[in-house]
């Protein structure tokens, strides 16, 4: 009869026997499919898994070396960490259309992510945290023409791996379980989902530099002080945008010119649709005082009270 405990045995059974002594390489982005798989194949094959680990310069603040303590230094894999920051910026310079920034960033990633490849030898599989989900919802019209995610078969289609997708059979609340069976740590198994062109969609219109850091680093004091108020598990999804607009402020005596914050945080069960989450006015409010006392150019901040539909979770 079927326990995780099973499945883990099963599962890292299936995976010896099918990579015998041949090397497997994953990419890890910090997420928890990603994580469950890189995880249980290294417990599998050990030394014989490669990962990779792009860091974009969209990323949240702390994420990349969070990513590498728990997996390089905590799980004791290889992780190659590779700084593509300057990459992906000159590709995204001045462009400001939503789908446009997606598709770069998203084959962006694969460019890196094939370069990287190839300077390992003898690679022979590709393992991939693919749900039993995302083989379903791939199809539909919603993840297909809204926006384009680039999640499911995003990764080189000309590379000659044969693919490993463990989890393929499993629904996210087992991924989860799965996860903490693994000994993941909770804050990387409860992760929040995170898309992935990152903050990229966050800074609404060409993307700066400047920008970049004003929507990083408010949505780290909107996380820091989601996590005191013991709401993280409460909201499904919650960040700051930034608006490609400035409006007028005063601080002391001279008036400001400066940047809004908008902060987006809902409720949901898969995404699809969501409501917006009455977070009391209280933590709100600390959150507005910080993010105006502490990020540089931002004098106003804004809260979402919109649903999924008419709008959608993210601003692009
Ligand atoms: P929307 O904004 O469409 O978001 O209501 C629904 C969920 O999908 C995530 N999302 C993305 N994830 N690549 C991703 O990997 C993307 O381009 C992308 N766009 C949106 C969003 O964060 C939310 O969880």
């Amino acid at each position: 009869d079927w326990s995780m405990e099973n499945f883990v045995e099963v599962e890292i059974e299936k995976i010896r026997q099918e990579v015998g002594d041949r090397k497997v390489l994953c990419a890890l982005s910090g997420g928890v499919d990603s994580s469950v798989v890189a995880v249980l194949i290294h417990q599998a094959i050990g030394d014989q898994l490669t990962c990779i680990f792009v860091d974009h310069g969209l990323l949240r603040k702390g994420e990349a070396e969070s990513v590498m303590k728990t997996f390089s230094e905590g799980f004791n894999m290889n992780v190659i960490l590779v700084d593509a920051k300057e990459r992906f910026f000159s590709k995204l310079e001045g462009v400001s259309d939503p789908e446009k920034k997606r598709k770069i960033i998203g084959n962006e990633f694969i460019y890196v992510f094939d370069d990287e490849a190839t300077k390992l030898e003898g690679i022979d599989f590709l393992a991939q945290g693919t749900l039993y989900t995302d083989i379903i919802e791939s199809g539909t019209a919603t993840a297909q023409t809204i926006k384009s995610h680039h999640n499911v078969g995003g990764l080189p289609e000309d590379m000659q791996f044969t693919l490993i997708e463990p989890l393929n059979t499993l629904f996210k609340d087992e991924v989860r379980a799965l996860g903490t069976e693994l000994g993941i740590p909770d804050e990387i198994v409860w992760r929040q989902p995170f898309p992935g062109p990152g903050l990229g969609i966050r800074v609404l219109g060409a993307i700066s530099e400047e920008k970049l850091e004003i929507v990083r680093e408010s949505d780290y004091i909107l996380r820091d002080e989601v996590k005191k108020a013991g709401l993280e598990r409460e909201i499904w999804q919650y960040f700051t945008v930034l608006p490609d607009i400035r409006s007028v402020g005063v601080m002391g005596d001279a008036r400001t010119y400066d940047y809004t914050i908008g902060i987006r945080a809902v409720t949901s069960i898969d995404g699809m649709t969501s409501d917006w989450a009455r977070i009391p006015w209280e933590v709100l409010e600390i959150i507005s005082t910080r993010i105006v006392n502490e990020v540089d150019h931002v004098n106003r901040v804004v809260y979402d009270i919109t649903s999924k539909p008419p709008a959608t979770i993210e601003w692009e």
